[in-house]
């Protein structure tokens, strides 16, 4: 969960190799059970509590207990489409599994809300296709659409 920027990363540099988020500081790295209900509410506290960016890992595969998806629109007052057609577009180049990754991007309030798969080769792939597009993102959620053309 990223409240700021700067700093570093300890959960994805070590998960996700160089993948350090465009030198966001990560605020808090949390491990929930697969219970929607939690997934949700922690989605919606991080929200509440100013958060900018909350990278999930995890749950959006297809077995019954991959809910992560669903906590998400549910909390999402607005969806971000292009974000995870990013991440498959480019995962899969890489494998045909990304295909069964149900993952999406949504935005409640001021918070970027986007999953990635468990696996570790995953986020690491996943956020590779997103790192060029991040600091953006959020840039603009949070006021306006200045350098969209750069
Ligand atoms: N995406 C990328 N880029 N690389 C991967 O190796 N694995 C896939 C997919 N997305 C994968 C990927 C696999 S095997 C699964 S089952 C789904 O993510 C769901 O993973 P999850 O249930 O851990 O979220």
């Amino acid at each position: 969960l990223v409240k700021t920027r700067v700093v570093r990363d300890p959960f994805l540099r070590a998960d996700a190799g160089s993948a350090s988020v465009n030198g966001f500081d990560v605020a808090a790295v949390e491990i929930l059970p697969d219970e929607r209900d939690q997934i949700e509410s922690r989605l919606r506290r991080a929200s509440d509590e100013d958060f900018r960016l909350v990278i999930t890992s995890g749950g959006t595969g297809l077995s019954p207990r991959d809910t992560t998806p669903e906590a998400t629109l549910a909390v999402s007052d607005r969806v971000v489409p292009g974000i995870a057609e990013l991440m498959r577009i480019e995962s899969l180049k890489i494998t045909p599994k990304a295909a069964l990754s149900r993952a999406v991007a949504g935005i409640r309030k001021g918070t970027l809300i986007i999953n990635l798969p468990g696996s570790v080769k995953g986020v690491r792939e996943c956020l590779a296709a997103v790192r060029p597009i991040l600091s953006h993102a959020v840039d603009v959620l949070k006021q306006s659409s200045l350098g969209c053309g750069e």
